[in-house]
C-alpha cells in the first residue's frame, strides 16, 4: 500500500505528497531555419508585455484587426471581474475574417476541405468563394430567418464547410452562434437550444464517420423536443446536405419547420450583406462547456477582445503567415476549433485545413497523406490523438513525404515519451512543437513556448504567454514562491483580451465559478484582487516553465475534452433502477481519463449485482449517458454496487471509488459509514489479490473527490 493514497475523509494528500507525473526533461532548441521565417523574434516581447505596460501591450493584438471605429480605451476595470476590452471600438468578425483579404487574396484558400471518403478530391474554397457563400447565407438568415444582431442561433453541424460558413454569416449580422459539438447528441444540444433561448437550429442531414454515412438530422428532431419540453419554442430548422441537393438522412423533415438550405440558397444567389459593426464588447459566440454542476455554462465570447488575441496568438504561437497551409485536426465544436481553425488561421489569411473524418480512417497513415497531399506545414492536433496515431502505426509518419515547420498539442498534458514521438516520428526533427495550455473560458493560449524564442521542454506547457501573470495558489490559498516546483492551483492574477465576457445569463454563477474564491474583497475596483481560477493544479519549475497536472474540481477530460461527472450522474438517474450513480475518472492509456460509472439500485428492482437483469441496466445506463451527452460520455465499465461508500453524513466518498477504479489502494476507510462494502467493490473491480499500483499518481486523480 502507497501511502499517496491514503486519502480519506480527515486525511488530505498534502501538495508535497503528491508525485508528478514525470520528471523534468531536457531542453529542444528550435532549428535555425524556423527561427529565420518565424513572425515573433523578439527577445524583449515579454517585457514589452510585462506588467508596466498592461493593459496598453494589447495594442499590439488589436492593431491586427481591422476597426471601423477605433476604440478609445484599452480596458475599463470598473466593475470587476466583468472587464472591458478596446472600449468604444467596432468591427465586424466576417469582415475582418474574409473581405479585407479579397484584394490580396481573392483566390487563395481559405479552406481546404478534405472529406472522409478517400476517393473525393479535396476541395478548396478560395476567400472569393467564401465572401460569396457567406454573403448569401447571411442574406438567408436575415431576410428567410428574420434575425438579426444580438439574436443567438444554435448550431449543430460536423465538419464539414458549412460550419464556417453559417458561422461567418451570423457574425456578418451580429448574430451570436452557438455551435454545439456534432458529436454530442440532440439532447445535449436541446438543452443548450434552451439556455441560449434560439429560435432557429441549424443543423446537417448525415456526415461521413469511420466509414459510415451517419443520419444527423435524427438529432436536430431530438433537439427541438428536447428544447420545446424545456420551454423553448424552436421556429426554423435549417438543414444542410452533405450533398447539396440531394438528402441523404432517412429522418423525414418537418413540413413548415424544416428546409433545406441549398433550395433556400437559391433565392439569394450572389446576394450582398453589409457587414455590420458590431461594438467590440458585443458577443460572438457561446460555446458551452462542462462544469463542476450538472447544467453546461455557456461562455460568452466578446468580439474586439477575443479576436484581437486569436489573431495575436495565432501570429506569434502557431507562426502563421499567409503563405502556410495550417491544419488543426480538432473539431470548430470545441474552442480549439473555433480559435484555431475558423478564427485565427482566417484573421491571418492563411490556408484552413478542415478534415470530416476520424484520423484513422480508412487507416493510421491518413493523416500523414493529407498533410502530404496538401502540403500541411502547420500541424495541430492532441495528446489523444498523438497517442492513438502511436500506437497504431508508430513507423507510419516516416514513410509519408510531408515537412512540418511547426506542430501544436493542446487539450490535456502530454506525456514526455508521447511528445518525443510527435517530435522525432511525426515532426522528423524538423519542426518546432509547442504545448498550448488554456480552457474554453480563455478564449486563446495562456501558456505556451513562444517557438522562435523559447526552448521546447517535453511535458511541460512553457511560460506564460506575454501578458499573462499566473500565480499559484497553495490549498491554503496562499502563494506558492515562483518556480517552486511544488504543485498548487493554477490561476491567473489579470485580466486579458480572450477571457470570456461572463457565462451566458448567469453572471452570478461567472463570479462564483471563477473569481469568487481567490478575490480577498469583492468591493475592489483593482484588477490585482481579481485572481482567475482555472480549476487546474499545476507546478512552475525554477526555468519558470508552467507544468499541468490535470484538473482539481469535478471535471474529467477525455480525448482533451471536458465532461463533468455531475452531467455522467445526472444521465445515469434516468434510468429508473438507479437509485444512486457515481462518477470517477479513470487513467487511460490512449483518451488520459475515462469515466467509470458506479450506481446503486432501488430496493425490490430487477437488477440487483449478480441477477440477471443486471445485464439490461448496465446497457441502459451507458445508452443514457450516449443519448444524453454524447458518445464522448460512453463509461468504461459501469459497476452496480450494493451500496455507496458514504460518510456518516450521507455524502458518497468518490474519491475512494476512484482508488479503487485506478487500481490504488482505499487507505483507511474505517470512518465511513459503511467500510465493509468498500472491500466488497474493491474486489468487484480489483479481484481478490489486487495489488495496489505504486506508480506515480496524478494529482487530479489524487485529488479526485477531495472536496465532497
Ligand atoms: O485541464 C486543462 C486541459 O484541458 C482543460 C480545458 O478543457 P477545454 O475547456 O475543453 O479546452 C480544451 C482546449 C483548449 C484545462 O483545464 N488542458 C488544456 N490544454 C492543456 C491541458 N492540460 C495540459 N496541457 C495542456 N496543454
Amino acid at each position: 500500500m502507497t501511502d499517496k493514497s491514503n486519502v480519506d475523509e480527515h486525511t488530505e494528500a498534502s501538495e508535497a505528497q503528491i508525485a508528478v507525473h514525470w520528471k523534468e526533461e531536457q531542453y529542444f532548441q528550435p532549428s535555425q531555419t524556423f527561427i529565420e521565417q518565424a513572425n515573433m523574434t523578439d527577445p524583449d516581447i515579454r517585457q514589452k508585455f510585462g506588467e508596466a505596460n498592461f493593459p496598453d501591450c494589447f495594442k499590439d493584438y488589436a492593431d491586427m484587426l481591422t476597426w471601423s471605429t477605433p476604440y478609445t480605451k484599452v480596458l475599463d476595470t470598473s466593475k470587476p471581474p466583468f472587464w472591458k476590452w478596446f472600449v468604444g471600438g467596432k468591427l465586424n468578425a466576417s469582415y475582418n475574417c474574409i473581405d479585407r483579404h479579397l484584394a490580396q487574396y481573392r483566390n487563395k484558400a481559405a479552406f481546404i476541405f478534405v472529406g472522409e471518403p478517400e476517393q473525393d478530391p479535396p476541395v478548396a474554397m478560395t476567400y472569393q468563394e467564401l465572401y460569396v457563400r457567406v454573403n448569401e447565407m447571411a442574406a438567408l438568415l436575415r431576410d428567410f430567418c428574420g434575425l438579426k444582431a444580438g439574436d443567438r442561433v444554435t448550431l449543430h453541424l460536423p465538419m464539414t464547410l458549412d460550419l464556417p460558413i453559417t458561422m461567418l454569416a451570423c457574425t456578418r449580422l451580429g448574430v451570436i452562434h452557438s455551435q454545439v459539438f456534432g458529436g454530442f447528441s440532440g439532447q445535449s444540444c436541446g438543452s443548450r437550444i434552451q439556455d441560449s433561448g434560439s429560435h432557429v437550429l441549424i443543423s446537417t442531414d448525415a456526415y461521413w464517420r469511420s466509414g459510415k454515412l451517419i443520419d444527423h438530422k435524427v438529432n436536430a428532431d431530438i433537439a427541438v423536443q428536447t428544447a420545446e419540453k424545456l420551454g423553448q419554442h424552436v421556429d426554423k430548422v435549417l438543414i444542410w446536405q452533405r450533398y447539396p441537393g440531394k438528402y441523404s438522412s432517412p429522418t423525414p423533415m418537418v413540413e413548415g419547420r424544416d428546409f433545406f438550405v441549398n433550395e433556400l440558397l437559391q433565392k439569394y444567389a450572389g446576394k450582398q450583406v453589409e457587414p455590420v459593426p458590431m461594438d467590440a464588447e458585443a458577443p460572438l459566440f457561446l460555446m458551452y462547456s462542462s462544469g463542476t454542476t450538472g447544467q453546461p455554462k455557456g461562455c460568452q465570447h466578446r468580439t474586439g477582445g477575443y479576436l484581437a488575441y486569436v489573431a495575436g496568438t495565432s501570429k506569434y504561437i502557431q507562426d502563421i503567415h499567409p503563405t502556410d497551409t495550417y491544419w488543426c485536426m480538432a473539431d470548430i465544436g470545441w474552442i480549439t476549433g473555433h480559435s484555431y481553425i475558423v478564427y485565427g488561421p482566417l484573421l491571418l489569411a492563411a490556408t484552413s485545413v478542415i478534415y470530416e473524418g476520424v484520423p484513422t480512417y480508412p487507416d493510421v497513415r491518413r493523416p500523414w497523406r493529407i498533410a502530404e497531399r496538401l502540403g500541411v506545414n502547420i500541424f495541430h492536433t492532441s495528446p489523444t490523438a498523438v497517442r492513438a496515431l502511436r500506437r497504431a502505426g508508430p513507423e507510419e509518419p516516416r514513410k509519408c513525404g510531408h515537412h512540418f515547420k511547426h506542430m501544436t498539442t493542446v487539450g490535456e498534458p502530454i506525456e514526455p515519451s508521447a511528445w518525443r514521438w510527435y517530435y522525432d516520428e511525426v515532426g522528423k526533427r524538423e519542426a518546432v512543437i509547442v504545448d498550448t495550455w488554456w480552457q474554453t473560458e480563455n478564449g486563446g493560449f495562456l501558456c505556451s513556448t513562444i517557438p522562435a524564442l523559447d526552448a521546447m521542454k517535453p511535458g511541460s506547457a512553457g511560460p506564460a504567454m506575454p501578458g499573462i501573470y499566473p500565480v499559484i495558489f497553495d490549498d491554503n490559498d496562499e502563494e506558492l514562491v515562483k518556480g517552486s516546483g511544488q504543485a498548487g492551483n493554477m490561476c491567473i492574477r489579470n485580466p486579458w483580451p480572450g477571457i470570456m465576457q461572463t457565462i451566458w445569463g448567469d453572471d452570478q454563477r461567472f463570479v462564483d465559478t471563477y473569481y469568487k474564491r481567490y478575490c480577498k474583497d469583492p468591493q475592489s475596483k483593482d484588477w490585482r484582487d481579481w485572481p482567475y481560477m482555472s480549476g487546474d493544479g499545476a507546478m512552475q519549475a525554477a526555468d519558470g516553465y508552467y507544468r499541468i497536472l490535470g484538473r482539481l474540481d469535478d471535471v474529467i477530460n477525455v480525448s482533451g475534452h471536458r465532461l463533468g461527472t455531475k452531467e455522467i450522474e445526472s444521465a445515469c438517474l434516468t434510468v429508473p433502477e438507479v437509485a444512486e450513480a457515481a462518477v470517477v475518472p479513470v487513467m487511460d492509456e490512449i483518451r488520459g481519463r475515462v469515466p467509470d460509472v458506479y450506481v446503486s439500485l432501488n430496493a425490490g428492482s430487477t437488477g440487483m449485482p449478480g441477477s440477471g437483469a443486471s445485464a439490461d441496466v448496465v446497457d441502459r445506463v451507458i445508452k443514457a449517458c450516449e443519448d444524453m451527452i454524447g458518445k464522448i460520455a460512453r463509461p468504461r465499465q459501469v459497476y452496480i454496487v450494493p451500496d455507496m461508500p458514504k460518510t456518516r453524513s450521507g455524502k458518497i466518498m468518490r474519491r475512494v471509488l476512484g482508488a479503487i477504479s485506478n487500481g490504488l489502494a482505499v487507505g483507511d476507510v474505517t470512518t465511513l459509514a459503511n467500510g465493509t462494502v468498500v472491500e466488497e467493490i474493491r474486489v468487484m473491480v480489483q479481484g481478490k489479490h489486487a495489488v495496489a499500483s505504486t506508480d506515480a499518481i496524478p494529482e487530479d486523480i489524487a485529488k479526485f473527490g477531495q472536496h465532497d
